[in-house]
């Protein structure tokens, strides 16, 4: 089989880079494109270094999806098989005080980026959604046929551009499309040299554990102990990101298949754990202790939220391989390796 070439949109990011990494263990070769807004070229460099023999299947270019020039520079100068498109901002509270920022960088860049695509006869693509599509779900685990809401500016960025390429298939059926809607990726690659690296304060539960054990942060807030859960705190799908990322190489498979229009697929374990249980898994991987403070429910919080992985595992034959234990012992790998992520002490509170 010839060998495919994939354009892989905020590569340089969590998710991103280790999706990077299993498309050339995998014998892809790949664009990433990234603005760098959110990551950092060692990710790449970090990439390479893992891919032994493969390294030189990847090339990258720093550019923002919204600089149309810039990106049909690169679609002019090679031919793509398919699109993974991850990059965009993801921080729910700041698109709640900056939704302009939000709209115009996850909305135009994926405007710009479907336009370019279509341009040049590329119309494989899989997108980065989220179970934040699901709002408050009513009843767990989601399927994909739940109603969908946004609770926020972040959510609804995904929605819209769900809609979109249900329009776009609509409208053009030779258009292939998967809608990934990832549950609650955590952990990092095995061999601790990438993982992910949040700007500033935390948003997310286990990037702030993870800050608290490293001494970075003092205490981690449990945000609320009143939900009716088995403890009190929420319950959510983590999974690990080595998983999340083979899940693309499922997606990119499917892809092929002749039946295939614009399909939608939950990557989650279709387990739930508690907050208090992750404390836990976590504390016992890295022998640390994290202090906790109890507080009340952070505004737009579901209570529990987890996936059900049939379809997956069904259409994608993808399902998740690892358990917490192995999430946090390689997320605790990672932490203990880079304390500052791929920074240093100085440049760790850098701000967008
Ligand atoms: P990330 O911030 O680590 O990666 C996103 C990358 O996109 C970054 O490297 C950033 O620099 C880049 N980027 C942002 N805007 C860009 C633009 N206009 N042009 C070029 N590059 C741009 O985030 P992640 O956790 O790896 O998430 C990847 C995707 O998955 C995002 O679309 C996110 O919304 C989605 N997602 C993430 C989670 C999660 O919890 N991490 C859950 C569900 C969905
Ligand atoms: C997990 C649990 C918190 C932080 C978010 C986005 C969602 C998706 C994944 C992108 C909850 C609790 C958290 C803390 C805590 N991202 N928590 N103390 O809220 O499920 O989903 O990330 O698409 O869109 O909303 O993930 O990691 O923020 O929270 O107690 O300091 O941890 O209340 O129960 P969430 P999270």
């Amino acid at each position: 089989m010839a060998v495919k070439t994939v354009l892989v949109t905020g590569g340089a990011g969590y998710i991103g880079s280790h999706t990077v990494l299993q498309l050339l263990l995998g014998g892809y070769k790949v664009v990433v494109v990234d603005n760098l807004d959110n990551s950092s070229e060692t990710a790449i460099k970090r990439v390479k270094e893992l891919a032994g023999k493969s390294k030189s299947n990847i090339s990258f270019y720093k550019l923002d999806l919204r600089d149309r020039a810039a990106l049909e520079k690169v679609f002019s100068s090679k031919k793509f098989d398919a699109v993974i498109h991850f990059a965009g901002l993801k921080a729910v509270g700041e698109s709640v005080h900056k939704p302009l920022v939000y709209y115009d960088n996850n909305l135009i860049g994926t405007i710009i980026l479907f336009e370019v695509m279509a341009a040049h006869g590329c119309k494989k693509l899989v997108f980065s959604s989220s179970a934040t599509v699901y709002g408050w779900p009513k009843e767990v685990p989601c399927t994909e046929e739940f109603p969908l809401s946004a609770a926020n500016p972040y959510g609804r960025t995904k929605l819209i551009i769900e809609e979109i390429c249900r329009d776009i298939y609509n409208a053009e059926s030779e258009w292939k499309i998967i809608l990934l809607r990832y549950f609650n990726p955590v952990g990092a690659h095995p061999s601790g040299s990438i993982g992910e690296d949040p700007r500033g304060i935390p948003n997310n539960l286990m990037p702030f554990v993870q800050q608290v054990a490293v001494g970075r942060l003092p205490t981690l807030k449990v945000f609320g102990t009143d939900y009716k859960t088995r403890d009190g705190t929420g319950i959510r799908d983590y999974i690990h990101v080595v998983d999340l990322a083979d899940g693309h190489i499922a997606a990119l498979n499917k892809l092929d298949d002749p039946n295939i229009g614009c399909e939608v697929y939950n990557l989650g374990t279709g387990k739930g754990t508690s907050v208090l249980e992750m404390v836990k898994a976590f504390e016992q991987a890295s022998e640390k202790k994290i202090p906790l403070v109890m507080v009340g429910r952070r505004p737009g919080d579901a209570e529990i939220v987890y996936a059900s992985t049939g379809k997956a595992a069904k259409e994608l034959n993808w399902k998740a391989k690892y358990g917490i234990d192995e999430m946090c012992r390689d997320q605790w790998n990672w932490a203990s390796k880079n304390p500052y992520g791929y920074g240093s002490a100085e440049n760790s509170s850098k701000k967008r």
